[in-house]
């Protein structure tokens, strides 16, 4: 007899979308499964103003059509006007502001260096209930790439907490224990976000048996230990985590090169894939709270009201391996095990 299990269509909120032929190519990935998305800012210029996110917002409803939501965010520079951010905010524009640190990852060279340059900025947000969406990792060529996150916790996020403690804001991809622990001692005004990724691979995915691409991201994966501190994070019911695939496609001619660059394309199976991972943690009644519910709570947004239904079947799941897009092909990350929940319809 074949399981099925029905829960309110679920949200991304941590998406890449980018632009043009690539847009085109990969939004439909996410409006099959999700209706709505945090869009990150980190095109090429990025999105730093009001206008500008209004006109991508439009951009990429012209690909998905309105079933899909689009929430839009700003990448904050140390020139961004808290005039601007607020007025983007009341006019129901945008949704966050976008926190990479200065060279953290893919096209963040006009992130932030100096954080007290951004503090009047940070202020307003506080006191307009505009959220934080932090790129979690320091860029000190001196820092081991595996601490990062760790030390973006000491270095940056817990001074920001200290001098804005009303500030809400979602630590990003989240990939370290440390990270895990940090959140549960803070107030609910601290949420984290999980990709389907990282909770599948280890750092050892990435680089036994040959160097794998397909696997590199940013917050690069880490130890197993960390994998299952995210996985545990995520079955617990702990309303603070909460699903961002940072799904992120690029090219495989971008991916598969010399010098590849960072991210995993994983709209097209995540919720597959996200029902195996929480099966096998004997959690499958937490994946509602995680996909479609935690994240609306944080957001003080309300939970959709349609529904969906993953069925378990007993033969594996047949997904693409790549999507055709203007822009080239994209590899779907390869969970590198069987998959057997579909979404229905
Ligand atoms: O792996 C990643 N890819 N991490 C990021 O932070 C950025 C993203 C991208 O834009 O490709
Ligand atoms: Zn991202």
């Amino acid at each position: 007899m074949s399981q099925s299990l029905t829960l309110p269509r679920p949200d991304d909120w941590h998406l890449h979308l980018r632009d043009g032929a690539m847009l085109e190519g990969i939004a439909p990935e996410s409006a099959r499964h999700f209706a709505r998305a945090i869009i990150m800012p980190n095109l090429v210029p990025p999105v730093v103003t009001g206008a500008e996110a209004a006109a991508y917002r439009d951009r990429i409803l012209a690909v998905t059509g309105t079933g899909f939501t689009p929430l839009m965010t700003l990448y904050l520079t140390e020139a961004t006007d808290p005039a601007d951010v607020v007025a983007a905010h009341r006019d129901g524009i945008i949704t966050a502001v976008k926190l990479y640190p200065a060279g953290a990852t893919t096209n963040s060279a006009s992130g932030v260096v100096d954080f007290d340059k951004v503090r009047d900025v940070l202020e307003a947000m506080a006191e307009h209930g505009i959220p934080l969406l932090c790129h979690g990792e320091v860029t000190d060529p001196a820092i081991d790439i595996f601490d990062r996150e760790a030390v973006f916790i000491d270095r940056v996020l817990e001074p920001i907490r200290r001098k804005t403690p009303y500030l809400r804001i979602v630590m990003e991809h989240i990939t370290t224990s440390d990270a895990v622990a940090y959140v549960q001692s803070q107030p609910e005004n601290l949420g984290a976000t999980i990709t389907t990724h990282h909770l599948v691979i280890n750092r050892n995915h990435i680089l036994v048996g040959g160097i794998r691409p397909h696997y590199y991201c940013l917050p690069v994966a880490k130890r197993e230990r960390h994998r299952q501190a995210l996985v545990q994070a995520a079955t617990s019911g702990d309303a603070r985590f909460f699903l961002g695939t940072d799904s992120a496609p690029h090219a495989d001619a971008a991916k598969e090169t010399a010098c590849g660059c960072a991210g995993c394309f994983t709209a097209t199976n995540t919720l597959s894939i996200l029902a195996h991972v929480f099966e096998q943690a004997g959690a499958l009644d937490k994946l509602e709270g995680f996909a479609a519910r935690n994240g609306p709570g944080f957001y003080r947004l309300p939970v959709n009201e349609d529904r969906i239904t993953l069925v378990r079947s007993d033969s594996p799941v047949v997904y693409p391996d790549k999507i055709e897009t203007g822009a080239g092909p994209v590899t779907v990350f390869d969970p590198g095990f069987p998959l057997y929940w579909r979404v229905a319809g």
